[in-house]
C-alpha cells in the first residue's frame, strides 16, 4: 500500500505521489477536517474546465457570454467576504517580539489549540470537521518557475473549488510540481477552509464562508492556516501568506551564517522592463500599497511623446529579489497570474490590461450586463441595466439615488500572466532580471511630491520605511485613512518590522562591498488632489514621464532640484510632449509644504516610537539629518 488509508475515507493519492511528508500531512489534515472526499489536482486544462463547469452547476460561477468573453466566469462572493482581513491575520511566532508591534500575535500553543487540537475546556478545534460534506482539494503549486533554484513549493489543501481554479491561473499548479517535489522534497503546508461544513442533505450556498476568520502563519514551522474566507489573499495562500509573509521570513533567515550571505528579499512589488528607443533596457521594481497602482504601472502604455519606448511586465504584485554573483539584485515574479482590481480599468487608462481580460478570466464581484458580459465603474459608459455584485438590479438611476456600486470597489479579475500582450520575454526566466531602481509610492492627497530620489541607500530605506498611504478597499475596514505602510509591506512582513529594516540596510552594505552599482531609490505619489478634490496628476500611462526622468537620473542626464528629502525634477526636466500640463499644475503635485512636512515628521517619530525595539540607529540618524536640512531650508 503506498498511501495511508483513513477510516472510511480514501486518501485517493495518485500512484505517482511518493512524497512521504505530503502523504502523511494530507492524511492528518483529512482526519482533522473530515471531508467527504479528496481530489488531487493535476493542474491540467481539462481539470480546470471540469471544475469550472462544476462551479457553474453549483451556482458559484456564472458562465459569461462565450462570444463576448470566451472561457470566462463571474463569481459573486458573500457580501461579508470581499477583501483581505488584516485584523484577523496573525503571525504566531514562538516569541512575541519576533512578530513585532505591527503584526497581530497569539502564542502558537494557544492558536493551535483554537484551530487544530481543541481547547482545555473541551471546546473543539475550528478545523475539526470543518470540511464535512465537502471535497478536500490537494493543490500543489510552485512559486517561481518549476524546478528553478529560486522557486519554492507549497501545497494548499482547500475545500474551495473556487480557490483551486484561481490557484491554477495564479501559480504553476499540479502534477509537474509533485514530480519536482519527489520523494523527499520540502514544501510549505497551506491549510485552507471556508469554515462551512455541510450537514447531510444540507443545500450549499453559492459562496460558503464563516463570519469567524483566521489567517494564521507559524514562522518557525513555516505553516499557513486560513479559516473562514474564500476571498483573494485570504484564500489563495500562495500569494500574500506564502510569497510575502512566509517568504520574507525565509529571505531574512537566509542572511548571515558563516559565509555572511545577505539573504534575499520578498517584496510587495511589481517588476517592469523599460526599453528606450535606442534599445537600452532597464528594470524597475515598485512597491505601492494594495490598490495603489502596481498592476497599472506594470502594464503601462507609453503616451504620445514617447514613441519608440516600450514597457514590459515581469510581475504585477510580488517580487523575490536575490543578489547575484556580480553584486547586482535580480528579481523574479513568483506568481504566474494577476489578481487585479477591476474598477478604474479601461481602454484609456490601461489598454494592455483590458486586452489581457478579453478571454480566460475569472471575475469576482463585478457587475453582469444583460448580454452576459461584465461591467465595472469607469470601464465604459454605464449600461442601462445590469445585475450588481450582490445579484441585485442596478441602473445608473439606482446608483444616483442610493449610491449603489455595480461592482464592488475591490472587485477583481484573475487571469494568467500569459494573457498580457505586454509580457516581458524574461518574465519566467529563473535567473530573474537585474534591478536598476526601486520605487516606493503611496496614495497621498497632500504633502508628498510626485517624485523624489533618495541620495543613497540608507536614505532610500528611510523613505520606504516611513511611507504613508491612505487605506483602500483592498482591506476590510475604513477607507481613506492615512497610515504608515513601510515598504508597502505593513500587512505582509512576516517578522519584526525593525528587523526587516535592518535586513534591507545590511543588504545595501553587503552589495556595496562588491563594488556593483546599487539600484536607485525613488518615492512617488500619483494621487495629490487639487482644491476641487480631483487628482491633479493624470496618472496611468502618463506616469511614463516620471519613469523617464528616473532613467535620466540613472544615466546622469537630469540634475534635479535637491531639497531636504532628496532630489526632485524641475519642470523643464520632464518630457511634456503630448501633454498639456502647466508649471502651476506641476507645482501643485510637487511643492513641498514645510509645515505639512513638520507634521509628517511627527508621524515618522510616532512610527519609530512604535518600532523602537531593534529600530536600526541608521534610520534615527537619517531622520536627524533630514530634520537639520529642513530647519536650515
Ligand atoms: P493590488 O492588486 O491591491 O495590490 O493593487 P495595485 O497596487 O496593483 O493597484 P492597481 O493598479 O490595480 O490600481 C488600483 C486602483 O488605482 C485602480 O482603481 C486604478 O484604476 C487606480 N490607479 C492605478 N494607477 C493610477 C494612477 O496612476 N492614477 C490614479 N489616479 N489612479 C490610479
Ligand atoms: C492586495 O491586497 O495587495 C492584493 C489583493 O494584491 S489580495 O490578493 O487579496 O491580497
Ligand atoms: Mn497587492
Amino acid at each position: 500500500m503506498n498511501a495511508p488509508q483513513m477510516q472510511g475515507l480514501n486518501l485517493n493519492a495518485p500512484s505517482h505521489v511518493k512524497n512521504a511528508k505530503l502523504l502523511a500531512w494530507v492524511a492528518d489534515m483529512a482526519a482533522l477536517s473530515k471531508p467527504d472526499r479528496i481530489q488531487w489536482c493535476d493542474g491540467s486544462d481539462a481539470e480546470y474546465q471540469r471544475m469550472c463547469a462544476e462551479l457553474v452547476s453549483s451556482g458559484t460561477f456564472i458562465k459569461l457570454n462565450e462570444t463576448k468573453r470566451p472561457n470566462s466566469f463571474l463569481a459573486r462572493s458573500d457580501p461579508s467576504d470581499v477583501a483581505r482581513v488584516e485584523d484577523r491575520t496573525f503571525i504566531c511566532s514562538v516569541k512575541k517580539e519576533n512578530a513585532g508591534p505591527t503584526n497581530n500575535w497569539v502564542d502558537p500553543k494557544d492558536m493551535r489549540a483554537l484551530l487544530q487540537t481543541g481547547q482545555a475546556d473541551g471546546t473543539s478545534a475550528l478545523f475539526d470537521g470543518c470540511m464535512k460534506g465537502r471535497t478536500l482539494y490537494v493543490v500543489p503549486f510552485s512559486m517561481g518557475p518549476l524546478g528553478s533554484p529560486i522557486a519554492h513549493i507549497g501545497v494548499e489543501l482547500t475545500d474551495s473549488a473556487y480557490a483551486a481554479v484561481n490557484m491554477k491561473l495564479m501559480t504553476r499548479m499540479g502534477k509537474p510540481v509533485l514530480d519536482v517535489l519527489g520523494v523527499d522534497g520540502d514544501f510549505v503546508p497551506c491549510m485552507h477552509t471556508v469554515g462551512a461544513p455541510l450537514q447531510p442533505g444540507q443545500v450549499d450556498v453559492k459562496w460558503p464562508s464563516n463570519k469567524t476568520k483566521y489567517i494564521v502563519h507559524y514562522p518557525e514551522t513555516r505553516e499557513i492556516w486560513s479559516y473562514g474566507s474564500g476571498y483573494g489573499g485570504n484564500a489563495l495562500l500562495g500569494k500574500k501568506c506564502f510569497a510575502l509573509r512566509i517568504a520574507s521570513i525565509m529571505g531574512q533567515a537566509a542572511a548571515g551564517g558563516p559565509k555572511g550571505s545577505p539573504g534575499w528579499l520578498a517584496e510587495h512589488m511589481l517588476i517592469l522592463g523599460v526599453t528606450s528607443p535606442a534599445g537600452k533596457k532597464y528594470h524597475v521594481a515598485a512597491a505601492f500599497p494594495s490598490a495603489c497602482g502596481k498592476t497599472n504601472f506594470a502594464m503601462l502604455v507609453p503616451p504620445a511623446g514617447f514613441e519608440g519606448w516600450k514597457v514590459t511586465t515581469i510581475g504585477d504584485d510580488i517580487a523575490w529579489i536575490k543578489p547575484g554573483v556580480d553584486g547586482r539584485l535580480y528579481a523574479i515574479n513568483p506568481e504566474a497570474g494577476y489578481f487585479g482590481v477591476a474598477p478604474g480599468t479601461n481602454t484609456l487608462t490601461n489598454p494592455n490590461c483590458m486586452a489581457s481580460l478579453d478571454r480566460d478570466v475569472i471575475y469576482t464581484n463585478v457587475a453582469l450586463t444583460d448580454d452576459g458580459d461584465v461591467w465595472w465603474e469607469s470601464m465604459s459608459a454605464p449600461p442601462a441595466h445590469a445585475i450588481d455584485w450582490q445579484g441585485k438590479d442596478w441602473t445608473p438611476e439606482i446608483a444616483k439615488q442610493t449610491g449603489a456600486k455595480a461592482a464592488h470597489p475591490n472587485s477583481r479579475f484573475t487571469v494568467a500572466a500569459t494573457n498580457n500582450p505586454a509580457i516581458d520575454s524574461a518574465w519566467d526566466d529563473p535567473a530573474g532580471v537585474p534591478i536598476d531602481a526601486f520605487i516606493f509610492g503611496g496614495r497621498r492627497t497632500t504633502t508628498v511630491p510626485l517624485v523624489t530620489e533618495a541620495r543613497n541607500w540608507d536614505e532610500g530605506v528611510y523613505m520606504a520605511a516611513t511611507m504613508g498611504s491612505e487605506t483602500t478597499a483592498a482591506i476590510v475596514g475604513q477607507e481613506g485613512v492615512v497610515r504608515r505602510d513601510p515598504f508597502a509591506m505593513l500587512p505582509f512582513t512576516g517578522y519584526n518590522m525593525s528587523d526587516y529594516f535592518q535586513h534591507w540596510l545590511e543588504m545595501g552594505e553587503k552589495l556595496a562591498t562588491t563594488g556593483a552599482t546599487l539600484p536607485r531609490f525613488f518615492t512617488t505619489n500619483w494621487f495629490r488632489k487639487g482644491e476641487d478634490g480631483q487628482f491633479v496628476w493624470p496618472g496611468y500611462g502618463e506616469n511614463m514621464r516620471v519613469l523617464k526622468w528616473m532613467i535620466d537620473r540613472i544615466e546622469g542626464k537630469a540634475q534635479g532640484n535637491e531639497h531636504a528629502f532628496g532630489v526632485s525634477p524641475t519642470f523643464e526636466e520632464i518630457n511634456w510632449q503630448g501633454l498639456n500640463f502647466t508649471p502651476e499644475q506641476f507645482a501643485t503635485v510637487s511643492d513641498i509644504d514645510r509645515d505639512a512636512w513638520l507634521k509628517e515628521l511627527e508621524l515618522h517619530a510616532a512610527l519609530f516610537e512604535q518600532l523602537s525595539y531593534n529600530l536600526p540607529q541608521a534610520l534615527r540618524d537619517t531622520k536627524a539629518r533630514i530634520e537639520q536640512r529642513l530647519a536650515a531650508a
